[in-house]
Order: structure tokens, then C-alpha cells, then sequence
């Protein structure tokens, strides 16, 4: 049974956790495949909201799996915390939440060398969430990071090696004139965890690879978007992990002959947390009730998200880096009863104009929006099925799914299950 992808398709936001909470009825397993505690994953269930940062969202039906893959990186105190809230939610953890021993740990020094060299930056800062991603990345591609399997270690050994690893964190946060963290300290509050971590984690690249051949039906959870992507995305203003398609197979261990659906998330319009290039913005009252009407505000960081029109010249190059098979639409209900909507199918560019995404940051800063205008549709309840949506958000609709080129077979209204249209 192929496996189906959740990729954002914009700057992140876009609502995955939703489609991958609606998908999972009938799926098996859920794999979150890169990212860490930057992410924040919010589902609504029966009227209640859920927050999911680390444990993959898909976890709230009961016959699921699931997986913190090997492309993560992980803190496990955030996560022990995560777990409590989603076991006093009545949710069970036991033997159904996996993992991987290959994932990374996000260690304490971590954050705060992520706010050290944040400050550093200046004016050019990214606007991390400050969660340690960035350096535990680092460390992960220096080879010098500890692995979750480590916790598995015996527990002097462990202890030895994280007082070692906290040692030469001192001489990095030194060169910022930071005050030292106490080895013995730090590596005392990991032996506390160990007996509570220790029986999540797995070999799961093994793990995907059984259940793979049982024919069990995965998920692959993405974080983030496509323009957060640490190679794809718009350096340097971006996340330190793959958030695309190509991340989904080096962060689970699938391998790519198994994936089927590779299903892009598009919000009906755009935002971006962080710093960066955002042609289409909208920094005036309009953007200000966008962010409003749509509860725009960082479910991690509790940061404003900045808010503007759909931009086509971003999302057809989401839609080909990932080669989408098929778009999930969300946040339709938020563009109701605005009288006319814009969106972005061009940049022009020092006079000139141009279709496609550059690869450069500094060039997409200087990129004006060529918009085309389309009539919107009154405020109001969005029908329940396809043919009760008033015409002009289905020409809304179509004009998108025409310029990407692909089917877009699922459309939120609103944050509940039940709001969702889905188009066979
Ligand atoms: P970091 O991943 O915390 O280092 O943040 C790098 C950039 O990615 C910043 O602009 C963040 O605001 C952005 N970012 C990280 N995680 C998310 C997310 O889950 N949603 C939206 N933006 C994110």
C-alpha cells in the first residue's frame, strides 16, 4: 500500500495536522520525518483543540502508530511533557508511539546557542523559534550530536558523555560571552529522564521496514513548508531540515518506490513567521484583519504571522520540487465575504517580469506581485459539499487548480473534521 506525504507548500502553517488528522481514519501509521518542537501542529477534535510540537498528530485515533522518525531532532523534556498532556487527554501512548534511535537530541545548550547566535545575527536574523534546531542540525552534520539511542547507553556512560558534550558547548558559548552550564548538572537531568524515555525508542528504520512489507498504510507528516526547506527553501531565511519530498525518505527510512500520494498543503492565502523575502505581504489594515479573521498567530512561538494574497509564481515551484499529485486547500472560510480577492501569478523585477520562483533570497526581495483579481463571495457558511460552495469560490478554486496544474481534492472550511470538502 503506498504511503502518502503531507508537505506544506508555502512557508508552513498551512494546516497539515488537520488533512493528516482526517487522512489517518484510514491509515496505519503516522511518521513524522524531519523538524523538532519549532513546529506546532494544531487539531481540533469534537470541539476540543489539540497542540502537537514533537509526537506527530496523527496519533489521536486509537489504532494508529506512531513514529518520531529518524529525521528528527528531538528534546526529549519537551516531549515527556507533550506525552503527559496527550495522556490526560485519555489519548494512549503505550506501545503505539515510537522512537527513533537515530533521531538527534536537542540538548539544552542547544537553544540557547540558537538565541546566542540569533542576537549575533543583528539585523539580518532569521526569527528562529529559538527551540535549538538550527545547532542541533548542526551538530547532527558534524557528526558530533548524541543520538536518541543513547539514552540506551549504561547510565555512567551516559553520563560521562553528555558532561563531555555540555564541556565543549562551554567553549562555543564562551566565544558569546556566555555564562557556563554545569555538566554534572545537566548530565544528572538526563540520567532523571532516561527510565521514562528508554522504552520509546526503536530501530524504527527496521520497524518501517516490516510494517512497509505488511502492506500497513503510512503517513508521512511533514513540518514546515517547501520554502523552509534548508536547500529548496529561501536561504538563509529558512528551517535547518528537508521539509520536501526528499526529506519524507532520508527522515523515515522509506524507501521511494513506496510512495504513492504526495499531497501539497496550500493555505487559501499566504502567511510567514521569521524574517525573510514575502512578495506578496500585506502590510497595511487588510493584512492586519486576514491575521485576524484567521487566528494567525504562531501556535509555538505565539508570534504574529505575517499575512498576504495567494502567490502562484511560489506555489508552482512547491508543486515541482515535490511533484504533488495532489493540493489540499485550507482556510477557505477565512477569505469569505472580502469583496475582491488578489492573486499573485507574476513578479516584476527591476521592470522586467518573471514566472518563476528565484533561488535567491535577495532576488525574491526585490520581487513586485503582478496580481490578477477575481470576484470573491459572501461571508458566511461554506457549504458541505462541493456544489453548495457559492460560484465564485469555486472559481476561486479552479483558477488555482488550473495555474498548479493539479487536482486540489481536498478544501477546509473551517477547523473541525466535519469541514472539510472532499472532492473524488
Ligand atoms: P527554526 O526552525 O526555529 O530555526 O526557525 C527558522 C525559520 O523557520 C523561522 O523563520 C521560523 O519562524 C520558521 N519556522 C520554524 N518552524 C516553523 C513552523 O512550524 N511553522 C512556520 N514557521 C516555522
Amino acid at each position: 500500500m503506498p504511503a502518502a506525504v503531507i508537505i506544506g507548500g508555502q512557508w508552513g502553517d498551512e494546516g497539515k495536522a488537520k488533512i493528516v488528522d482526517f487522512l489517518m481514519s484510514d491509515h496505519d501509521v503516522v511518521v513524522r520525518y524531519q523538524g523538532g518542537a519549532n513546529a506546532g501542529h494544531t487539531v481540533v477534535k469534537e470541539g476540543k483543540k489539540f497542540a502537537f510540537h514533537q509526537i506527530p498528530s496523527g496519533l489521536l485515533y486509537p489504532h494508529t502508530t506512531g513514529i518520531l522518525g529518524n529525521g528528527m531532532v528531538i528534546n526529549p523534556f519537551s516531549f515527556l511533557k507533550e506525552l503527559d498532556g496527550v495522556i490526560s487527554n485519555g489519548i494512549n501512548a503505550q506501545d503505539r508511539l515510537f522512537i527513533s534511535s537515530s533521531a538527534q537530541v536537542v540538548m539544552p545548550y542547544h537553544s540557547i546557542l540558537d538565541d546566542l547566535k540569533e542576537s549575533d545575527r543583528k539585523e539580518r536574523k532569521i526569527g528562529s523559534t529559538g527551540k535549538g534546531i538550527g545547532p542541533a542540525y548542526s551538530d547532527k552534520h558534524a557528526r558530533s550530536g548524541m543520538r536518541m539511542g543513547d539514552f540506551l547507553l549504561e547510565k555512567e556512560e551516559l553520563f560521562s558523555k553528555i558532561a563531555g558534550m555540555v564541556k565543549k558547548a562551554n567553549r562555543k558559548m564562551a566565544i558569546y560571552g556566555a555564562p557556563e552550564l554545569s555538566p554534572r548538572k545537566i548530565a544528572a537531568d538526563f540520567i532523571n529522564i532516561r527510565d521514562l524515555i528508554e522504552h520509546f525508542i526503536r530501530d524504527t528504520q527496521m520497524m518501517v521496514a516490516d510494517m512497509n512489507s505488511q502492506g500497513k498504510r503510512f503517513i508521512l507528516e511533514g513540518a514546515q513548508g517547501t520554502l523552509l526547506d534548508i536547500d529548496h527553501g529561501t536561504y538563509p531565511y529558512v528551517t535547518s531540515s528537508n521539509s520536501t519530498v526528499g526529506g519524507a525518505i532520508t527522515g523515515s527510512g522509506i524507501p521511494p518506490s513506496a510512495l504513492g500520494r504526495v499531497i501539497g498543503i496550500y493555505k487559501a492565502y499566504v502567511t510567514r513567521v521569521g524574517r525573510g523575502p514575502f512578495p506578496t505581504e500585506l502590510e497595511d489594515q487588510f493584512g492586519d484583519k486576514l491575521r485576524e479573521r484567521g487566528c494567525e498567530f504562531g501556535t509555538t512561538t505565539g508570534r504574529p504571522r505575517r499575512c498576504g494574497w495567494f502567490d502562484l509564481v511560489a506555489a508552482r515551484y512547491a508543486k515541482k520540487i515535490n511533484g504533488f499529485s495532489e493540493i489540499a486547500l485550507t482556510k477557505l472560510d477565512v477569505l469569505s465575504g472580502i469583496e475582491k480577492l488578489k492573486i499573485c501569478h507574476a513578479y516584476e523585477i527591476d521592470g522586467e517580469r518573471i514566472d518563476r520562483f528565484p533561488a535567491s533570497s535577495a532576488i525574491l526581495d526585490k520581487c513586485r506581485p503582478v496580481y490578477t483579481e477575481m470576484p470573491g463571495w459572501e461571508d458566511g457558511e461554506l457549504g458541505g459539499n462541493y456544489e453548495e460552495l457559492p460560484g465564485n469560490a469555486r472559481k476561486y478554486i479552479e483558477k488555482l487548480e488550473d495555474e498548479l496544474e493539479t487536482r486540489i481534492s481536498f478544501i477546509s472550511t473551517g477547523p473541525g473534521r466535519r469541514e472539510t470538502i472532499i472532492r473524488e
